[in-house]
């Protein structure tokens, strides 16, 4: 059967779609918000699903082999799911303040990964990695990440680089270019961002022996989902742990996708406890939600503000110390810095205004969401902004 007669066989099929298609172009540009779920010459419109079935617009019944790209694990429509969101529904969907709901979630999710010490939600995949990366970038003052070609973390400037880059911009393959994935993504981003090949221990070995020292996170997704879903090399993901835990490198692990292949998901699966992970749709029933967690340590940035974020740093400055623990890779102005935030109390941290222990002030010691001062809903802002403008 050729391509144009199933193309001709698809639009008798669907003229509502068609029709839905043509007013959707005239409100939002391509006619949607999820440019992944476009096709030529336009997608056919849900209408319903019920396990793995799903309706379009013009009654065309299909069988859904992608189930909202996988998060759907239930199918459509599960019986529980439908009940258990309209019975909070009836109750009140959002307010500004915590619910039992989340303690449960987060217990559950704790439960199956106990790597996942404390953890906090998102309203996405792509929040919970954007998250993920500021935290290790304030756990340990280090400015860049690194990413795999080829991985798709989601759709914030910092893990937009090198998805599937044309390879004539990517360069050597042992040495991959980053590569913006959008238009919009300053060069400022492309400095930050060191890219590794997959599943070339020799290769990523030579970048992070160059790199390493101002690395703050190396984000993973254990199983290559965005590139065809290609398995990690045996003991490529237990060398990645030594080599960052050796070099004081975050290691993150991406299970918006990898989740599903084992209960407690790839890291499980392939024996690697990563200091943190990030979760996605999959842990809400296929709604928009995410996860990011791991390490108390380094989750307490978000616990009691400033104070909690220096103790977790001088805790974690002392264990980098340790000769096991890296010491020899680091170089002497970073062992003086290190040293000096690990003597101090939290007396001498507040006189000296040490911060991050970069001399950044508070504002650098405390990731977005934690109390204490300077919290966007501080009443000082609001006077701040009125005496500008009376003047
Ligand atoms: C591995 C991975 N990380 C992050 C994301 C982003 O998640 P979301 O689409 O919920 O923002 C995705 C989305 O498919 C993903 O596959």
């Amino acid at each position: 059967m050729s391509l144009d007669k199933e193309v001709t066989e698809y639009a008798s099929k669907t003229p509502r779609s068609r029709a839905l298609h043509e007013e959707a172009v005239a409100v939002m540009p391509g006619g949607n918000s999820r440019t992944t779920t476009f096709f030529d010459p336009y997608p056919f419109y849900f209408q319903r699903g019920q396990g793995a079935h799903i309706w379009d617009a013009d009654g065309v019944e299909r069988l859904d082999f992608n189930n909202n790209y996988t998060s759907l694990v239930l199918g459509h429509a599960h019986g529980d799911v439908v009940k258990a969101v309209q019975g909070v529904a009836e109750n009140g969907l959002s307010f500004p303040g915590p619910t039992e709901h989340e303690i449960r979630l987060a217990e559950a999710i704790t439960r199956r990964m106990p790597s996942l010490e404390s953890l906090r939600f998102t309203n996405s995949g792509t929040e919970a990695t954007m998250n993920a990366v500021r935290l290790a970038r304030a756990f340990t003052g280090r400015a860049k990440i690194a990413k795999f070609e080829g991985a798709f973390h989601g759709t914030h400037d910092w893990v937009m680089v090198s998805v599937s880059p044309d390879p004539k911009a990517a360069g050597n393959r042992k040495r991959p270019k980053p590569v913006a994935w959008s238009a919009g993504i300053p060069p400022a981003v492309l400095k930050h961002v060191v890219v590794l090949p997959w599943n070339d221990q020799e290769a990523c070995a030579e970048i992070l022996a160059k790199d390493g020292e101002q690395i703050a996170a190396l984000i993973v997704d254990p199983i290559l989902c965005n590139a065809g879903l290609i398995s990690p090399a045996e003991g490529f993901l237990p060398w990645l742990r030594e080599e960052t835990q050796r070099r004081g490198i975050v290691l993150i692990f991406d299970e918006v996708i990898s989740f599903r292949v084992a209960w407690g998901g790839a890291q499980e699966r392939f024996g690697v406890r990563p200091d943190l992970t990030t979760l996605g749709k999959v842990i809400g029933g296929g709604l928009p939600v995410g996860a990011f967690g791991g390490r108390r340590d380094i989750m307490a940035y978000y616990a009691g503000g400033v104070r909690a974020a220096r103790r977790a740093r001088r805790a974690a400055a002392r264990r980098r110390l340790a000769p096991a623990d890296g010491h020899a890779s680091q170089g002497a102005g970073e062992r003086r810095r290190l040293a000096l935030l690990a003597a101090l109390d939290d007396g001498e941290a507040d006189r000296l205004s040490l911060g991050a222990a970069q001399g950044r002030g508070d504002a650098a010691a405390r990731v977005h969401g934690a109390r204490e001062r300077g919290h966007p809903h501080d009443p000082a802002w609001p006077r701040r902004h009125r005496a500008g403008h009376q003047r």
